[in-house]
């Protein structure tokens, strides 16, 4: 006869939250099958290339004042810093936690003296994807210390709170199941070393916002806008949370 204990402690122990555990980080790709595996690693049959040479373009395309990203940053971005794009979302006393797709948006405004984009544009999403990529196979480091500690509380508060019909928070999924199998997939840690990511079956590139935006309506929650201080704040929390995973930008996701 099982005894009572045996049915309580299994299910207790599901219910500690997984925050309690220090998360060692893994990187989406281990769970990709082996065909995702390859095609991600291979740079002629990565389809998320296309964007990086999109981005390429941009990076070259003279603006309003008559310059270019690349004026200014070298023709195929050689004199911005790896390091240094590993690093972002970065704290600046004007604007607050920059992520990298806004820091670009600023050079695109103030030095080509352009009209700012919109959050996720597609012209800014295929620029971030190329200005990453080149950062590709560097470590994630992104210092939450000093005046960026409470947006990265801000970030995990949301992380860890439960929202929409389904009375579910992130952590639940990418953290408490993570690596049990939700109908036929496996749940990974949501780490974003990956982003701007190439969705197979969408046959479309995609930003880390609008992946919230699309988890968010599996929750059946209402969604934030992209770069809405909510989405920033998660950003800068699930950034430091993957620090170390290797950059790489372009991830090929089912
Ligand atoms: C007129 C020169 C100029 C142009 C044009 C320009 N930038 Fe910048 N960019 C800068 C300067 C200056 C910085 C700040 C570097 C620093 O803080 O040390 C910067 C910073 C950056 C950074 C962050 C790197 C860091 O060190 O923090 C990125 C990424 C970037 N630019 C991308 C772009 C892109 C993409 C474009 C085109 C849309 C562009 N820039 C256009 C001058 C320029
Ligand atoms: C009901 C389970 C569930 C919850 C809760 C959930 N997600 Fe997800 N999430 C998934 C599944 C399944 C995938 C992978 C499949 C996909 O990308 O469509 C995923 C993928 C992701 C990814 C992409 C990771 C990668 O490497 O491709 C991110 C980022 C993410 N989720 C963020 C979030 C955030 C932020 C929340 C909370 C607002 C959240 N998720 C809540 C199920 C969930």
């Amino acid at each position: 006869m099982t005894k009572w204990y045996m049915q309580i402690v299994p299910f207790a122990l599901l219910m500690i939250p997984g925050s309690l555990f220090a998360l060692e980080p893994q990187s989406s790709y281990e769970l990709l099958s082996e065909e995702l595996k390859q095609m991600q690693d291979d740079d002629f049959a990565n389809p998320g290339m296309a964007t990086v040479d999109r981005g390429r373009e941009l990076f070259q395309k003279p603006g309003f004042n008559g310059k270019s990203c690349a004026s200014c940053h070298g023709d195929d971005g050689e004199k911005l810093d790896p390091e240094r794009i590993a690093a972002y979302p970065i704290y600046d006393e004007e604007h607050g936690p920059v992520t990298l797709q806004s820091r670009i948006n600023q050079c695109y405004a103030y030095h080509q003296e352009e009209f700012p984009l919109l959050y996720d544009a597609d012209e800014l999403i295929a620029l971030e994807t190329f200005v990453r990529h080149r950062a590709r196979g560097e470590k994630m480091n992104v210092d939450v210390s000093g005046p960026m500690r409470e947006h990265y509380e801000a970030g995990k508060e949301i992380f860890h709170t439960r929202i929409g019909q389904r009375d579910m928070a992130c952590v639940h999924c990418h953290e408490t199941y993570a690596g049990q199998r939700l109908r036929g997939q496996i749940l990974n840690q949501a780490q974003i070393n990956g982003f701007p990511i190439y969705r197979v079956t969408d046959g479309n590139i995609m930003s880390l916002h609008e992946k919230f935006i699309g988890c968010y309506g599996t929750l059946r929650a209402m969604p934030y806008e992209p770069g809405s201080q909510e989405y920033i704040d998660l950003e800068v929390y699930m950034s430091a949370r993957g620090n170390g995973l290797p950059i790489e930008t372009p991830g090929v996701r089912q």
